[in-house]
Parts: structure tokens; C-alpha cells; sequence
């Protein structure tokens, strides 16, 4: 980051758009037409942040709210659909931050958090244990390319512990 820069996370604006399609487009092979982002916004605008360091977007976090069934319960998810964050400024916290956001103005709204990461992902993995996620299941075949996903599930609520129901996205 160099020296001094600090970071600041807020919510997306939709004149953040065209930044946080760039990230996603760099640094993840997972990309997505504009109508996705914007849908994934009015899903859940809380769960929506970016990282700024002056002025400009160096990392997003993009969630969506979805609910499952077991044994006609609802239970209600947020699932952390991308991250990214701008190569040049890694390693300085800033996933943290945007993960530490979203549980922050999601956790009384859900009962859990899940996602699917690429097996091979070690930093992405790495991160997602130290904010409490755990592997609950492995995806055979997830990616386009073949590669498997692990489920990384983090319970909000107390009481009883939930596999989520997931779809490709
Ligand atoms: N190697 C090992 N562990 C790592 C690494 C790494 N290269 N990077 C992060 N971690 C782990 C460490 O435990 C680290 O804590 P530490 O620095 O105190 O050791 C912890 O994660 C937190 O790191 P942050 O600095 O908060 O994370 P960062 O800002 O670097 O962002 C991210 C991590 C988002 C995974 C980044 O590497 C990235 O953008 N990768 C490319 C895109 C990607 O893979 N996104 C996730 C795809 S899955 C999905 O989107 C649901
Ligand atoms: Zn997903």
C-alpha cells in the first residue's frame, strides 16, 4: 500500500461499477455480465462494499440473500458471492476488512454465511478460517475448468448447524 495510504470500505455506488467489473475481471477467472452486479446490488446493497484508497476502488465484496428449507424450516443465507481485492495492495488487511464488513451489516439477518472457493486457493481458504468459515463440503467439478470447490459455511445463529443449498452462479 505504501506508506500512509489507508483504506477506507463503504458501501458500492452504482459509480463504482465499471471499477469493481475491472478487478473482478484481473484478478478472478469467474466474470460476469453488468446486469449481474447490479442485481446482486438491489438483492442486498448492505452486503455490497468496496475498498477505496484515494479515491479509487482496490477491492470489492458482492453478496447475495438466499434462503433454504430443512425439514420445512427456513433458513435464511447470505452468500458471499466474489471478493477481490487489487493485487498491489494485499496482504494488508484489507480482505479482512471487507469480510468483517459484511458480517458486521448482515449477521442479524441471516442465519449464516457460506461461499465456494477453488480448492487450490490456499489465500482465499486461508482467510475465510481466520473469520471463522469452515470447509462443510467438497464440490466435485464446481468450476468451468473443472477444478473442485470447497463449501466454506459460517453459522450466525445458534442453534442447529445447516448445509446450505447451492446453485452455480
Ligand atoms: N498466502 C497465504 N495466506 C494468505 C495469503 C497468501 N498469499 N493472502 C491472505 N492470506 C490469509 C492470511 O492468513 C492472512 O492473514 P495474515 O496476513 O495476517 O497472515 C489473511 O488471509 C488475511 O489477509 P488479508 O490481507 O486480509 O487479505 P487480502 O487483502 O490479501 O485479500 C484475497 C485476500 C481476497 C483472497 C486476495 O488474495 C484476492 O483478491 N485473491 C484473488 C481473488 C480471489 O481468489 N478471491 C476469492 C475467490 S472465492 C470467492 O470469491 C467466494
Ligand atoms: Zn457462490
Amino acid at each position: 500500500m505504501g506508506e500512509g495510504k489507508l483504506f477506507t470500505i463503504r458501501k458500492f455506488r452504482l459509480e463504482d461499477l465499471d471499477a469493481v467489473r475491472r478487478i473482478n475481471k484481473v484478478f478472478l477467472p469467474e466474470n460476469y455480465p453488468e446486469y449481474f452486479f447490479r442485481s446482486l446490488y438491489n438483492n442486498c446493497p448492505d452486503g455490497f462494499l468496496v475498498a477505496i484508497v484515494e479515491d479509487k476502488v482496490i477491492g470489492y465484496i458482492m453478496c447475495r440473500l438466499e434462503v433454504s428449507y430443512s425439514l420445512f424450516k427456513k433458513i435464511k443465507w447470505a452468500h458471499i458471492v466474489s471478493i477481490a481485492v487489487d493485487e498491489r495492495y494485499r496482504r494488508k488487511g484489507v480482505g479482512t476488512a471487507l469480510i468483517k464488513g459484511v458480517i458486521k451489516n448482515l449477521a442479524d439477518k441471516v442465519d449464516g454465511f457460506y461461499l465456494e472457493v477453488r480448492v487450490s486457493n490456499k489465500p482465499a481458504i486461508n482467510l475465510y478460517e481466520k473469520m471463522g468459515f469452515e470447509i462443510t463440503k467438497r464440490i466435485s467439478k464446481y468450476y468451468m475448468d473443472g477444478e473442485d470447490a470447497y463449501l466454506m459455511t459460517k453459522w450466525v445463529s445458534k442453534g442447529e448447524k445447516h448445509v446450505p443449498f447451492t446453485y452455480l452462479v
